[in-house]
Formats: structure tokens, sequence, C-alpha cells
């Protein structure tokens, strides 16, 4: 973790329980529709029953609305997000999303002052047949001629049924990819704890994979470092700013070897972290100074830990040493403007980026990725080196030409220009906000405001490959 005095471990940790919390309410929700859907079809819609599940299910809703103008849920190849996090399926949540997707819906947005009326309504209409639905002209033609206003429901975005196959395989490679990174540091980190014999060869192995996967394809592997929700949250972190490093050093055209050597460092950074003792990693709130002397030790260790493991590089000890160096600003304390390797400086903006964006969990609204990125711009020249701040923004906060992005409205856009705004491109829609269309041919800019509001806000970026979005014949 980044672990300044003010983002310590205790956050972390409480970044990492609130945003469980935050997955449960959402899979609660779920569970409760899947409830009411299975009981519109046996009780009728006027029965106490059915609207005291109605109920429970809005005081659920009430609870993912506070800080929130809507709730939307949405899927993607056949995974159910809340927001940019992957809600855990069970057998009830993985039947409601075949009887979604069987009826073309692709995501869900329910809106304050919802009525029990209308999520009764809604799962009786959920609950006909497809044929039926299709016969009265969709599931979204029939609520809109009931009068449901306060949920509503999108087209299935983007997939592609002829390519849906390769779509998935192309995730489940990059999934898997991570998994693999967060069981091989997990394999290193334990040895070390238990002082057995470290092996580096499969940890060696997996950082290669991922940068042969980063230089095939940035965003695939990137985007994983948002989208995905893990239990080991300190095994991902590492894998997260091993990804973000990599994905730098490609960004910046090292060569190859580098980049596997930056990334093996970037794994390693916060090895010194087993010898902080587990009920200061475990304690949840501010840690007394002592304590915190103590995480403050894990640069030192760190370094001490990567020198006695067979394998491992001198770089990998400069960079557990120096990523929290920051200059003189940072620690361990060092007495001049000691020279910083490089590496050392990508690790800790990769650090601190991750550390930041997954700590807007735990105020259970987001911290989107530009508000982040505002951080360590202003952080330019003081903490972090303005020439890789720079490169940073340019690599996650600025899209260019040619970036597919996924609106907050549900629609998807390409970005066609820049405007005075680097986080407001001028987009060419894809698909209109139902998602009907694949091209809607609309060119619109992200400055448009709507009530003193922005109209549309970035809701993420797609993979044009994976998407099977041609971006090249909107370019030329
Ligand atoms: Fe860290
Ligand atoms: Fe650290």
């Amino acid at each position: 973790m980044a672990d300044q005095k003010s983002d310590s471990r205790g956050d972390s940790r409480q970044s990492f329980f609130a945003k469980q919390m935050l997955l449960g309410t959402a899979k609660t929700t779920f569970q409760q529709l899947s409830g009411l859907m299975k009981n519109v079809t046996i009780y009728p819609e006027s029965h106490p029953f059915l609207l005291a599940l109605a109920e429970k299910l809005i005081a659920t809703l009430e609870g993912l609305l506070v800080g929130r103008k809507e709730v939307a849920f949405y899927l993607v190849s056949g995974e159910l997000f809340f927001e940019t996090n992957s809600v855990p399926l069970d057998q009830s949540i993985s039947l409601l999303v075949e009887q979604f997707v069987s009826r073309d819906v692709g995501g869900i947005v329910f809106k304050p002052e919802l009525t029990t009326a209308e999520l009764i309504r809604l799962a009786v209409l959920m609950s006909k047949e497809p044929e039926a639905l299709a016969a009265e002209g969709g599931i979204m033609q029939v609520m809109g001629r009931e009068n449901i206003t306060h949920i509503e429901l999108h087209r299935v975005l983007l997939v592609d049924k002829k390519t849906g196959g390769a779509i998935k395989e192309e995730q489940q490679k990059s999934a898997q990819l991570f998994m693999d990174a967060v069981a091989a540091i997990k394999d290193v980190i334990q040895s070390v704890h238990r002082d057995k014999s470290i092996s580096m060869r499969r940890l060696n192995t997996v950082v290669q994979t991922m940068v042969d996967n980063v230089l095939e394809n940035r965003d695939a592997l990137m985007g994983l470092t948002s989208l995905k929700m893990y239990d080991e949250y300190t095994f991902a972190h590492s894998v997260n700013t091993s990804i973000l490093a990599i994905s730098l050093g490609t960004f910046l055209s090292f060569e190859k070897p580098q980049i596997a050597a930056l990334g093996v460092a970037a794994m390693l950074h916060d090895i010194g972290k087993v010898r902080v003792p587990l009920e200061i990693i475990n304690k949840p709130g501010k840690l007394t100074d002592e304590e915190w002397q103590a995480v403050k030790r894990h640069p030192i260790n760190g370094a001490l830990i990567a020198s006695g493991i067979p394998g491992v590089t001198k770089l990998a000890m400069v960079v557990a040493f120096e990523h929290h160096q920051h200059g003189t600003s940072g620690y361990p304390h060092v007495e001049a403007h000691a020279y910083e390797h490089l590496f050392s400086n990508i690790v800790s903006l990769a650090d601190s980026y991750e550390a930041l964006t997954a700590a807007r969990v735990y105020y259970s609204v987001q911290m989107p990725p530009d508000q982040a990125i505002r951080i360590l711009v202003e952080k330019r020249g003081t903490v972090f080196h303005p020439v890789l701040v720079k490169a940073f923004v340019n690599m996650i906060g600025i899209f260019p030409i040619g970036t597919v992005l996924k609106l907050s409205s549900g629609e998807v856009g390409l970005v066609l220009h820049q405007t005075r705004d680097l986080m407001r491109p001028r987009i060419l829609l894809l698909t209109k906000f139902d998602g009907s269309e694949r091209v809607s041919g609309e060119e619109v800019s992200l400055l448009e405001t709507t009530g003193g509001k922005y109209k549309r806000n970035v809701f993420g970026i797609i993979n044009p490959y994976t998407a099977n979005i041609n971006i090249k014949q909107y370019l030329e």
C-alpha cells in the first residue's frame, strides 16, 4: 500500500471491508429481486407478502443510493457489475442474470423514489416468457407503457453473438493471468513469512506473461486493476501496482527485459511488510506513532529480504528501499536529496495511484481515476517525478483519439478530438442510450451540460478489440 501516514494500512483494510460491504449489499439487491420474481408467479400482485419483499428490496436500494443519484447494475459478458466492481454471483443471481440476458436486458438502473408497485410490476414483466414480451414490443416498451419511471432497463451492450465466445475467451485469459499473478506473489510472500526457501521462477514467468499481455494490448490487463475485486487485497495490490508499472514502462517504450525487471520489482515492493507485526497490519483505524514507526521500516526490511532471495536483481532491492523515499520528504529518512532510481519513481507512482483508487470504496462515493490523477498531478515535482506524472496522466487520464469510452449515460463513444478539458473529449456515439444501435453517428462533446451538470461522464475505457469494435472504420 502507499502508506503515507494519511493513507495508512488501517485505512486500506477499512477500504477493503467497506468494498466487501458494498458488494454484499449489491449482491443482496439481486438476491431480493430474485426472491420477488419467484414469488410474483405464486402470489397475486396486491398480496401483502409481495409488498413486504418489495419493501425490503427498497430498503436495500436506499442503502446503496446514499451519496448516489442512481444505482446502476450492468452485465458484461455474463458478469454482473455494480459500478466498476464485479458482484460475486451465487446460484439465484446467476439464474436472474440468465433471465435478464434472455430478455435482452444488459443493465438495470434504480432511481430514488422508486415504489413497491413499480418493483412488483417489473418482477411480473420480467417473469413473462421472452417470446410473450417480444410480441408486445420488448420489455422496455412495455415498461414505458406501464409508467414505470424509476427503473430503467438497458439493452445488452456490445455483445456480438458471433464473437461472444472470443470476447469471453480473451477476458478469461486476462483474468486467469491476473489470478496466476496473485497466486505467485502470495506464494513468495508466504514463503518469506514462514522462512521457507523462496523460488522466483513462478513469479518471473508470470511477470513475463504479463509483459507480453500488456505489450499486445495494454487495456485488457489494466482494466482488471479497477474492475476486479479480490479477497486478498495485499496480494492484489502488488499485482495491480505491477500491471500499472509495466504499462507505464511500455508506454515509455522501455526494452522488454527492462519492463520485466520493473514488473518483478513492483511485485516485490512491499515485501518488507511481512516483518510488520500482524496486529499492526490488521489494526483498524489510526496507528500509534510507535506502530507507524514499525510500518515505516518496511522499505529497509524489504531491501534486506529481497537481497536474500536467490535470483532477485539489485533493482528489486533498490525499489523496495526507495519506493516511499519521495526525494527527502518520505521514508526511510535520507540526509541529502539522494539519487533515486527511475524505476523506484515509477513504482512509487503506480503504488500511490493503486492505493488512491482502491481507497475510494471506503467512502462509498467513488473517487474517479481523474480525481486520483489530479492528486498525483498536484504532487508532481515534490513527491513524484514530474515527467513520469505527465506520462502516467497521458497513459491513464487523457483519452487519446480512438479510445472507446463507456459513459455514465450507458452509451459507448469513440474519442475523436480533444477539447480544452483533456478529460472531456469530443466523441462519436457508437450506441444510443438504450444500446439499441451499434453506430448512432452522433458527435457530441463531453463538455455539454444540462442544468449546470455535465450530460455525460466517463465511466471507463472499453478495449475496442474485446468489444469487437473496428475503430479504424470510424477514424478514416
Ligand atoms: Fe504498496
Ligand atoms: Fe510500501
